[in-house]
């Protein structure tokens, strides 16, 4: 296991009801002046937006409205927060929705207090924001695990980019699972499917032999599977969709990632994806995974051996590690089948003559991954998947 130092800074409030419960206090905590973030309007058909706004009317909060974030956030938008959230003098950032509303927020939090251009000042300048407007995250969808870590993945729409910006972390989450009933059951599988792929990206760095970090992920891992397939079956299963909201928690909150260098080389596939196509995330990374894993085969043999046996449940017997690490790839394409998920581009509406090449060329190549990728060989992985 490497060195490293472990800390969370973002306190979960986690169950049915717990808006009602455990808001009021906190909110007494912070200023007057709150800024309620969300998406497209979900929140206001299915009552969470009535609830949280009688929460804040209550404590005596003067509300501003910023709405309209949409899937796969513009710095556009966050621009447009940042200018309101100034302009109102805005003491704390409530976001309430998914991975879009959550990571805008946290863009917002930091460059509403600096006059740079946050891009420009990460990206060119390699500052660090050290300002932010405390927030809290109200999780109406879960998958991204967004609420747990303080980097935000945003569209630059000018230079063709979606990329890490980082913020603030959350001070508080509230996790009710009661609140994803209304999700549309593609984004319970693609989102589910995202927190996957987020165990398996930390599970795939290194170290590579076997560690704590990576038998807790196993776990995490199972139990996606096992409550995707119980969610898929009974949608109303709550108890199912608590596991699903704080798996996918876990995934994020840094216990998988400890002591690892982290994979993501499927993530920084999909981001660039995404930046050409608007594409949904969880859906991107269901057809990148299995044609990535299988250029990846002879560096990853051992780690997929494992994840066959312990996570998809394969006999080893009379098998050996290539055998293993085949049937793992297999497991998780059949499941990915199962559950509905695309296996092509053209599933998901991506044009065919989609400039394949310049994602490949603007892709970020990670250095913790078992296989060190070029970029015509990315290029070959998003061919294989149209
Ligand atoms: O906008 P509204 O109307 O709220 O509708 C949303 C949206 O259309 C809807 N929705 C959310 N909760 C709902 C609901 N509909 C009905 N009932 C509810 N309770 O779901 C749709 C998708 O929401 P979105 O937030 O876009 O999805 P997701 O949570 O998958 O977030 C995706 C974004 O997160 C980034 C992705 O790249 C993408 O931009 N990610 C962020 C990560 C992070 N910060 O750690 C990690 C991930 O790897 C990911 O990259
Ligand atoms: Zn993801």
């Amino acid at each position: 296991m490497n060195t490293f130092t472990y800390s969370y800074p973002t306190k979960v409030y986690f169950g049915e009801g717990a808006a009602a419960k455990d808001l009021p206090a906190v909110l007494a905590k912070v200023g007057k002046n709150v800024m309620l973030a969300y998406g497209g309007g979900s929140i206001k058909k299915n009552g969470v937006y009535d609830e949280l706004m009688s929460i804040l009317k209550n404590v005596g909060k003067n509300v501003t409205e910023f709405s309209g974030i949409m899937s796969n956030p513009t710095y556009a938008k966050v621009q447009e927060g940042a200018k309101i959230a100034k302009e109102n003098d805005i003491d704390m950032i409530l976001a309430v929705g998914g991975g879009s509303v959550i990571d805008c927020c946290k863009v917002i939090s930091a460059q509403a207090k600096i006059s740079e251009d946050l891009w420009d000042f990460e990206t060119q300048q390699h500052g660090s924001p050290s300002e932010f407007i405390p927030m809290g995250a109200v999780v109406t969808a879960f998958g991204t695990g967004a609420e747990m870590n303080n980097g935000a993945v945003i569209t630059h729409e000018g230079k063709m980019i979606k990329g890490a910006l980082w913020g603030a972390f959350y001070s508080f989450a509230i996790l009710d699972p009661a609140y994803t009933m209304t999700m549309p059951m593609k984004q319970v599988i693609s989102g589910s499917f995202d927190a996957l792929s987020h165990c398996m990206e930390t599970y795939m760095g290194s170290p590579r032999e076997t560690n704590l970090s990576d038998e807790i992920n196993e776990a995490c891992q199972r139990n996606i599977i096992a409550n995707l397939r119980k969610t898929i079956k009974n949608p109303t299963d709550i108890s199912a969709r608590s596991e699903l909201i704080w798996a996918a928690a876990m995934a994020e909150n840094g216990i998988l990632k400890i002591g690892k260098v982290t994979d993501f080389q499927a993530h920084m596939l999909e981001h660039q994806l995404g930046a050409y196509t608007d594409c949904n995330h969880g859906q991107g990374l269901a057809v990148i995974h299995p044609v990535l894993y299988r250029h990846m085969l002879p560096e990853a043999q051992a780690q997929f051996a494992r994840l066959a046996v312990n996570v998809w449940e394969i006999s080893s017997d009379g098998k050996n590690e290539k055998q293993l690490a085949e049937e793992f790839i297999n497991a998780l394409s059949d499941f990915i089948i199962e559950v509905g998920q695309p296996t092509k581009f053209s599933e998901m509406g991506i044009a065919a003559d989609t400039d394949f090449k310049a994602i490949a060329d603007s892709t970020v190549l990670t250095g913790g991954c078992c296989k060190k990728f070029t970029k015509d060989e990315l290029l070959e992985v998003l061919n294989e998947c149209v």
